[in-house]
């Protein structure tokens, strides 16, 4: 269900989108929806059922601890888990308002659950891959509670005058156009979540 406070939502990241080539807004996602991904992501973890993240896509893919250090699972779009159903359809959704007010053209998009262990970091980067254009839109929303300065972890954006520093709190979700803003997680200092993707 979309309410009120959605499209107000919506039309806060589109805002920053243009003025800024990025936004940040909390609360896009509900607390049922944050609570039940963050449930699953620590069900996934204990199985085991992450991977060691990489660089690169296809022939170019490569695990480069030196430049990042996270593990991800990929979430199936036609899942049926009910947080991420319902995580996959506002992201549709919201998709589906970007192309209606700015002609965004998004097709398809694709999210992982991320974790940083304490120390891993994901060195300066942009998102678009060198053999493939596809990424518009970078979309991280963080699933951390009671995140404070002191344990580290901030997404630096690079930017032309300056650099924003983005503390990863529960509830919280970043985007930014992933051609033009470069990057970096720094060092967490303790476990750090997240559902990153790309609205392609
Ligand atoms: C990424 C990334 C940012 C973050 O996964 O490409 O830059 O804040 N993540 O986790
Ligand atoms: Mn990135």
């Amino acid at each position: 269900m979309e309410t009120e406070e959605i499209f107000d939502c919506y039309e806060a990241i589109i805002d920053g989108l243009v003025e800024h080539n990025y936004a940040v807004v909390d609360g896009l996602f509900t607390p049922e929806v944050l609570n039940g991904l963050k449930a699953e992501l620590i069900r996934l973890l204990d199985e085991e059922d992450f991977k060691l993240a990489g660089i690169g896509k296809d022939t170019l893919f490569a695990q480069e601890r030196a430049i990042r250090s996270d593990k991800i699972h990929w979430i199936d779009n036609r899942s049926e888990h009910v947080a991420e159903n319902a995580f996959v359809n506002q992201i549709y959704n919201f998709s589906q308002y970007l192309n209606r007010t700015c002609f965004t053209g998004i097709q398809d998009f694709e999210f992982h659950y991320a974790c940083f262990e304490r120390g891993n970091f994901y060195k300066r980067h942009f998102d678009r891959f060198k053999n493939d254009e596809s990424r518009k839109f970078s979309v991280v929303t963080y699933l951390n509670e009671d995140w404070t300065a002191d344990d580290g972890g901030a997404l630096v954006l690079y930017l032309d005058k300056q650099e924003v520093h983005i503390l990863p709190k529960g509830g919280r979700t970043v985007i930014f156009k992933s051609e033009l803003i470069e990057h970096e997680v720094l060092p967490a200092g303790r476990n750090r979540y997240s559902v990153t993707g790309w609205l392609k």
